[in-house]
């Protein structure tokens, strides 16, 4: 009988272990623990036994069995439930990944950022920034830096003329701004002596591009006008320049050179630690006629001007390979900077 009853609670309690849902585990109670089940059905033939301790020994037994059953059957239902509730969840997850990302932020143009620390080098030298139109008369853009209609000089900007005149003006005598160099006659007209100004702005030539020229580019402008400027106030100031923006371990030079706004002319080079020059721009003593286009008597006042590429200063900084790069607007190229 014992051994019966033993054999009866091992089969139910394997059972319970195979069942694989809350349902079977509801359909085995039932069976198991109902009137009709195995060890029930036992429990009927206790009477048959012959002593009183053996009817005592296997009445326990089935309670026992019982209560095994019970309660593996309410670990089992458990566990069940547990593992049900997990696959609900799993099963109802929003996938809400794209809103953890974090966006993207954007920077400043390549140009733009050499633009605006080129502006904050020349105020940290005491400069005041300046501004002008990018479409510009021909006299502001050349006739007033020195160079009147027919004047050869004229040949090195390779301007864009637009069919558009003023009235009582001849179509063509508007240009889009070669260089920011008429920034400076503007500057000078608009106010008096003290002038200590640099004016960095988008350029235009007829240049087909390539890989070193835009059509569209950058220049800063820089000049200054006041009491007693001679030649040694610009070298100081491109040398006190050069060491601010590139650092201490790089110098400068000026090369004597030919502009028609400046007499005399210069281009300046900065050379690298490795002791390599780089050509940067051109400057020199604003020539008497411009100072006179400008309403500043030249014999009471003097100057010094310079210009050069604010795009170039980009390509060296980051060692770009090709300067329509930075104008294709490639994020793939833009983010690495
Ligand atoms: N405007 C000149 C250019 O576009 C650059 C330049 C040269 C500017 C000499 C100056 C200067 O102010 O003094 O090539």
């Amino acid at each position: 009988m014992i051994a019966d009853i033993s054999a009866a609670r091992g089969a139910a309690l394997a059972q319970i272990e195979a069942a694989d849902s809350l349902e079977s585990i509801a359909a085995l109670d039932t069976q198991l623990l109902g009137k009709k089940g195995s060890i029930a059905q036992l429990k009927t033939k206790l009477g048959g036994l012959a002593t009183v301790d053996e009817k005592k020994a296997a009445g326990q037994a089935v309670n026992e069995a019982m209560q095994a059953v019970s309660s593996a059957l309410a670990a089992r239902r458990v566990e069940l439930g547990t593992a049900a509730t997990a696959a609900r969840v799993e099963a109802e997850r929003l996938d809400l990944t794209e809103f953890a990302v974090k966006p993207e932020r954007g920077h400043a143009h390549l140009v733009t950022q050499s633009w605006e620390r080129l502006e904050d080098v020349f105020i940290g030298l005491g400069f005041q920034v300046a501004e002008g139109p990018e479409v510009e008369t021909d006299w502001h853009n050349f006739e007033a830096l020195n160079m009147p209609i027919g004047h050869p000089a004229r040949g090195e900007w390779d301007t864009l003329f637009l069919d558009h005149a003023a009235p009582g003006e001849d179509v063509g005598r508007t240009v889009l701004r070669t260089h920011t160099s008429p920034v400076q006659i503007r500057t000078m007209l608009s106010g008096m002596p003290p002038i200590y100004i640099v004016a960095p702005g988008r350029v235009f030539r007829r240049d087909t591009p390539d890989a070193t020229h835009m059509p569209v580019f950058h220049q800063i402008e820089g000049l200054v006008v006041d009491r007693d400027i001679t030649m040694a106030d610009l070298a100081g100031t491109i040398e006190a320049f050069t060491k601010a923006f590139f650092g201490a371990d790089f110098s400068s030079r000026l090369r004597p050179s030919y502009f028609p706004f400046t007499e005399p002319s210069a281009e300046f080079d900065i050379q690298r630690p490795d002791g390599s020059w780089l050509e940067l721009g051109g400057c020199g003593m604003v020539h008497p006629n411009v100072l006179r286009h400008g309403g500043i008597d030249p014999e009471e006042w003097s100057g010094f001007a310079f210009g050069f590429g604010i795009d170039r200063m980009a390509v060296m900084r980051h060692d770009v390979a090709d300067i329509r790069d930075m104008f294709v607007n490639d994020i793939r190229f833009a983010e690495q900077f």
